[in-house]
């Protein structure tokens, strides 16, 4: 596996249904690569500090030295070399792969089921199919839906319920004719733990993508005009927008892709106008208008999601693709809103942090006011760019 990875052939965010060497479900590179304490941060921060020149040339230096020390050179902690800021997110990356590892210990882990489903199903659709695969995660992903849906059924959906026996349904008969005893063991605790598939439970899983464009009234210029129409709006009317409204845009949001599909993040909705003011102040972006939004949501990423900190963009990624879907949610339902920035400043994080109870493995990600817009108010016209600038065709 090292010799794998020293070719350069580390696995990207979404390593996923292939053919990697895995235990008990997590590939194993990322075990013998890196430790938890992460030297990009800490590395980046110190070299472009310039502070730590001997530490930069025996670093150098180190790829030269047998692949023992090397390793050990990898592995020495070097918090005290990043800024604060770095190191908090460090921690917090940190925390969350512990927590992961910690979830994965009880067998309760949510985040693990919905990224092996997700492999799963990967696997179901490939082709040509193999008639076996997954071997190596069935078993812990098994032990994972019969906990989590043990313990916290009443917090999953029924879409995701259906999902998860979908797709082992699917898997097991695909497997069918699967000597391997992993699979064969995995089957048995499914047929024992879940009667649902044999009981007419509705089930979801691989099918044709089959959306009609037509039917939906969609088209491209009324997508555009939604995008043009939309603009970040910071003056609103003294009124509510109805908790229902929200919901019908957090239903938008929610179909937002998030990387093996493990939703990452959740929208805190603050909507009495204590609570608003208190967390609307905790941000700088608000100054001078801050007074007057009606209602605000924190997106809080959550990095318990991530078993390596090679994913620790994840959250500000997958939570930014809903948060958009969520703005063009209540534009179509004629509320208006306004991306607030959060920047990592330690005072206004701990601030945040206290006023949301978050866990250390949680990070906010950024503020989205919202309500109806205030007509006698102005938007600024904000151009766009041309499309030369920031695209380009066939470069390579
Ligand atoms: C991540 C992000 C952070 C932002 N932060 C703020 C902010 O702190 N305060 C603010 O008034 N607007 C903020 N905005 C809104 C931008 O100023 C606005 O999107 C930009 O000027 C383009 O205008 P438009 O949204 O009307 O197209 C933010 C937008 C994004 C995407």
């Amino acid at each position: 596996m090292r010799s794998r990875l020293q070719q350069g052939q580390v696995m990207g965010a979404d390593a996923e249904f292939d053919a990697s060497p895995t235990q008990n479900g997590e590939p194993v590179e990322n075990v013998a690569v890196s430790p938890i304490g992460d030297q990009t941060f800490s590395a980046g921060a110190y070299e472009s500090s310039g502070k730590v020149g001997v530490l930069r040339v025996l670093r150098s230096l180190a790829v030269d030295f047998p692949g023992t020390f090397r390793r050990i050179w990898l592995r020495v902690p070097r918090p005290v070399l990043a800024s604060s800021g770095l190191r908090r997110e460090q921690l917090a990356v940190r925390s969350g792969i512990k927590q992961y590892r910690a979830d994965q210990a009880r067998g309760h882990h949510r985040f693990l089921l919905r990224r092996n489903i997700h492999r799963l199903e990967k696997g179901l659709i490939m082709w040509p199919r193999r008639s076996e695969f997954g071997g190596d995660y069935i078993g812990v992903t098994v032990a994972a839906a019969v906990r989590v849906y043990g313990e916290s059924a009443p917090l999953v959906s029924d879409a995701e319920r259906q999902w998860v026996l979908g797709v082992l349904t699917s898997y097991f008969e695909v497997t069918r004719q699967s000597t391997s005893p992993s699979i064969r063991s995995a089957e048995s605790t499914f047929a024992r733990c879940f009667v649902a598939p044999n009981n007419g439970d509705e089930l979801a899983g691989p099918h044709r993508h089959a959306i009609d464009v037509e039917g939906s009234g969609i088209d491209i210029d009324s997508l555009r005009r939604l995008a043009i129409g939309r603009r970040s709006v910071r003056w609103y009317e003294d009124k509510k927008v109805d908790r229902s409204v929200v919901d019908r845009a957090m239903e938008i949001a929610r179909e937002s892709p998030t990387a093996c599909n493990r939703a990452p993040y959740r929208f805190e909705i603050i909507d009495s106008d204590s609570g608003v003011q208190e967390v609307a102040e905790c941000a700088m972006g608000t100054g001078g208008y801050a007074h007057q939004i009606p209602a605000i949501v924190v997106l809080v990423g959550d990095l318990s999601a991530f078993f390596h900190e090679r994913d620790r963009h994840l959250i500000y990624i997958d939570s930014s693709l809903a948060a958009m879907a969520f703005v063009l949610g209540l534009e179509v339902q004629g509320v208006a809103s306004c991306m607030i920035n959060w920047p990592d400043i330690p005072e206004r994080d701990a601030r945040m942090r206290r006023l949301l109870g978050l866990a250390d493995t949680e990070r906010v990600i950024m503020l989205i006011a919202y309500g109806y817009a205030d007509a006698e108010r102005l938007v600024p016209f904000s151009a766009k760019g041309s499309l030369d600038e920031i695209r380009a065709f066939g470069r390579i």
